[in-house]
């Protein structure tokens, strides 16, 4: 189904240090999982929820993903002379895909600042928010349950994961109470990147969030948090807190995600998904047995 109403946002403008140095010249959403850059996968999962038209909050280097997303007619007339109609189809698909709109972050002030630029794109309908680092298994939907949520209960969501207690402290951390859906709480607060000891559970805020236009008027004074950056988690957490704001909502996900942003998260990531492709599949998952009987 088609949701003309709803724009997803990228924000795909941070440093990517964790990455360095292949992200010195290239951002970390344009590193290739298996053969596509880790950004395509992301704008096909707005595509299979319906979404259309995406915003890409772009900073420096943004040339390479610019240019994935346009068509180039020299290398797609080539094919064609060649024949070659199965290359051709996939230097097509990302330019046909959606229609992809770039906006630049200026400075990058942190994940609620490049939010905010979205403001005067997104006008006075609910948005997505993804992070284009974030891999979501297209085999495991995440982000249609998060809109439906939205769509019944006119709230913000945010997609939330049970993650192991020592590694909290590279996430935005919600206190939550249950509601009649498992899968489904209400979220009273947020910490962004909390130490162990103080983190108030092991629900970890992804890289997916549904959010309304009134998330612009609380980043609008946001101060700068954690890192010296404005954090979306920051703004949420007043959301949360403020009776005359939405509420906020988490969708508990329970399936697979891969954070690429993240070196051995991004290992993990080709190999699961190669492995599970037929194409490569059949040659690589004996080859794994094999390496890691050696291992
Ligand atoms: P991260 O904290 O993962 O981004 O930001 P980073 O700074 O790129 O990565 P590391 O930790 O240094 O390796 C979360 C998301 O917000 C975007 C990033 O591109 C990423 O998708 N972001 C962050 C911006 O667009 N602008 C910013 O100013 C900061």
């Amino acid at each position: 189904m088609e949701r003309a109403k709803i724009k997803a946002v990228m924000p795909v403008a941070g440093l990517g240090t964790r990455f360095l140095p292949a992200t010195k010249a290239t951002p970390k959403e344009m590193l290739p999982v298996v053969d596509k850059p880790a950004i395509q996968y992301v704008v096909e999962e707005a595509v299979a929820a319906g979404i259309r038209d995406v915003l890409m909050i772009i900073g420096r280097n943004k040339n390479a993903i610019a240019n994935h997303f346009d068509s180039v007619p020299e290398l797609e007339g080539r094919l064609t002379e060649k024949g070659d109609d199965s290359r051709l189809g996939h230097v097509q698909r990302s330019s046909d895909l959606a229609d992809v709109h770039l906006l630049r972050q200026g400075e990058p002030k942190g994940l609620g600042h490049a939010v905010h630029r979205a403001k005067q794109h997104v006008g006075d309908a609910p948005f997505a928010v993804m992070l284009g680092d974030d891999l979501i298994d297209e085999r495991d939907p995440l982000l249609t349950t998060m809109i439906e949520v939205n769509e019944k209960r006119g709230v913000m969501v945010v997609a939330l994961m049970e993650v192991d207690p020592e590694s909290i402290s590279m996430y935005g951390c919600a206190s939550v109470e249950a509601t009649d859906d498992p899968d489904v709480v209400k979220v009273t607060d947020l910490v962004e990147k909390p130490a162990k000891e103080d983190a108030p559970s092991n629900l970890a805020i992804i890289g997916r969030y549904l959010l309304t236009p009134e998330i612009f008027g609380v980043l609008e004074h946001t101060a700068p948090g954690k890192g010296g950056e404005i954090q979306l988690t920051d703004a949420l957490k007043e959301v949360a807190a403020d009776p005359a704001q939405p509420d906020v909502y988490g969708v508990i996900f329970r399936g697979r995600r891969y954070d690429t942003g993240d070196k051995l998260d991004y290992i993990k990531a080709i190999m699961r998904l190669a492995a599970d492709r037929d194409d490569l599949g059949p040659e690589l998952r004996p080859w794994i047995k094999e390496f890691a009987a050696g291992l």
